[in-house]
């Protein structure tokens, strides 16, 4: 095996059927809506109802991956979850899932945590396990699955979402094969976190856009150390696209402007401006349409916008290669990179994300707070979802799931 083939070789995505048009929440909290639009580049956010969960959301995202067979859950051999929204403090979102989705005993399961960054932790494990050899031709699933809750009329309120990305990696990627070198950034900071007692995010949220800004240039350096004089030049040369984790898009604005500036040593401020304009249309800004509807998805951010880039441009994207930036709050970032392989641009039009968005419906600000307030569980109503599991209830502190569809 060549170590350098190792990727993503399927990548699978789901939203809740609900969403919150923010000019809506924007009008009830009396802000602006430019200031939500404008401000943060968002539009709408996803909201989950009570019957779904991190597992729900993890497993309908997983099932789409398996749904067409080129890929069996007899064939996983390493499932790792990684998500900030975790069911319990002992047994791990990934068993459930593993369950769920009808995995093999032997499979290694686990869930991991690190903020936003825990997705991509699980893909870098996921990567060295088959670069070692312990796959053994098995292939690994990394599913990033959050809810961003923030208090009900706190300015993040704004910044909510949920979402989940199922990962397959393997040494025959059939989508994007990564790039052997990364930069990491890891510091201790109070930037956003959530005590075990809270379903509710706390954040210091201008600090946590310094801390983001900060560890997305330490990485950046770390990446240029990695290389270690070789592929000098402007990063805005090397690579086709900038993929960046997104609590809201003005935040992924805020980091492509950081990374411009960075390149953009001896030029007037007038060029700088002009040369951050031009790669933000074609560099970054494409790849933004599902955050902007989504809001944040956590663990899950950078993948969704992986999928909705490659879903709507691959076909322009084959054989070049994409900046990826991973930011955890706490914090821990990492800079890596991937190329889509040839031939990815039509399973990658299948991946569904637009038609998530067209299947969901909009939701009054009082439905929405009903939801926020709403314990987990529940009756579903006759609309019912878009994924094939749900949660049934919880009794005597154990979850139970429904799956009136099974996968594969
Ligand atoms: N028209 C247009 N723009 C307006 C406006 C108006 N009427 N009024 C305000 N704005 C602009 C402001 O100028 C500002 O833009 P700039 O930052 O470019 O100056 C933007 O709207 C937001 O305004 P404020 O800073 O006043 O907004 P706020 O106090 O409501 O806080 C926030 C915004 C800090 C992002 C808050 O929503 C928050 O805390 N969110 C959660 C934290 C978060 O997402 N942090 C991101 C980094 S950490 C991370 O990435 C991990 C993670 O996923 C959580």
């Amino acid at each position: 095996m060549n170590g350098l083939d190792v990727g993503i070789d399927q990548l699978g995505v789901y939203l809740p059927r609900y969403a919150l048009p923010l000019d809506r929440l924007a009008e009830a909290r009396g802000v602006p809506v430019e200031k939500i639009h404008v401000g943060l580049g968002a539009h709408a956010m996803a909201v989950v109802p009570p019957w779904e969960d991190a597992v729900t959301l993890g497993a309908n995202a997983a099932a789409r991956v398996f749904r067409h067979g080129e890929v069996r859950p007899d064939e996983i051999g390493l499932l790792v979850a990684a998500t900030e929204t975790a069911v319990d403090h002992a047994k791990p979102i990934g068993i459930f899932l593993h369950d769920l989705l009808g995995l093999s005993p032997s499979c290694r399961t686990f869930e991991v945590k690190h903020a936003c960054y825990g997705g991509t932790a699980g893909i870098m494990l996921a990567a060295d396990w088959i670069r070692s050899g312990a796959a053994r031709g098995r292939k690994a699933l990394v599913v990033a699955t959050d809810i961003a809750r923030y208090d009900v009329g706190s300015s993040a309120e704004f910044t909510q979402g949920a979402g989940a990305a199922a990962v397959v990696v393997s040494d025959e990627p059939r989508l994007l094969r990564l790039g052997p070198t990364t930069g990491l950034f890891s510091r201790n900071v109070y930037d956003f976190w959530r005590p075990l007692e809270r379903r509710e995010a706390l954040v210091d949220g201008k600090f946590s856009l310094d801390c983001y800004l900060d560890a997305l240039h330490g990485a950046v350096s770390d990446y240029r150390a990695a290389l270690n004089g070789h592929g000098g030049g402007s990063l805005l040369d090397r690579f086709a696209a900038f993929l960046y984790h997104t609590p809201f898009p003005k935040m992924a604005h805020k980091a492509h402007r950081r990374l411009v500036e960075d390149e953009s040593h001896g030029l007037t401020p007038a060029a700088v401006g002009e040369r951050f304009e031009r790669s933000w249309a074609t560099q970054a800004e494409p790849a933004l349409g599902l955050a902007r509807q989504a809001g944040n998805t956590y663990t899950a951010s950078l993948y969704l916008c992986l999928a909705w880039l490659l879903e709507r441009e691959g076909a322009t994207l084959e054989g070049r290669d994409l900046a990826l930036f991973s930011y955890g709050s706490g914090c821990c970032a990492e800079f890596f990179t991937g190329r889509p392989v040839a031939g990815s641009a039509a399973r990658a039009a299948s991946i569904g994300a637009q038609g998530l968005l067209q299947a969901r419906r909009e939701l009054t600000v009082e439905e929405y707070e009903q939801f926020a307030r709403a314990t987990t569980g529940g009756e579903r109503p006759a609309e019912g979802g878009v994924g094939f599991c749900h949660l049934a209830g919880i009794e005597n502190h154990k979850r139970h799931y429904a799956c009136p569809g099974k996968v594969a």
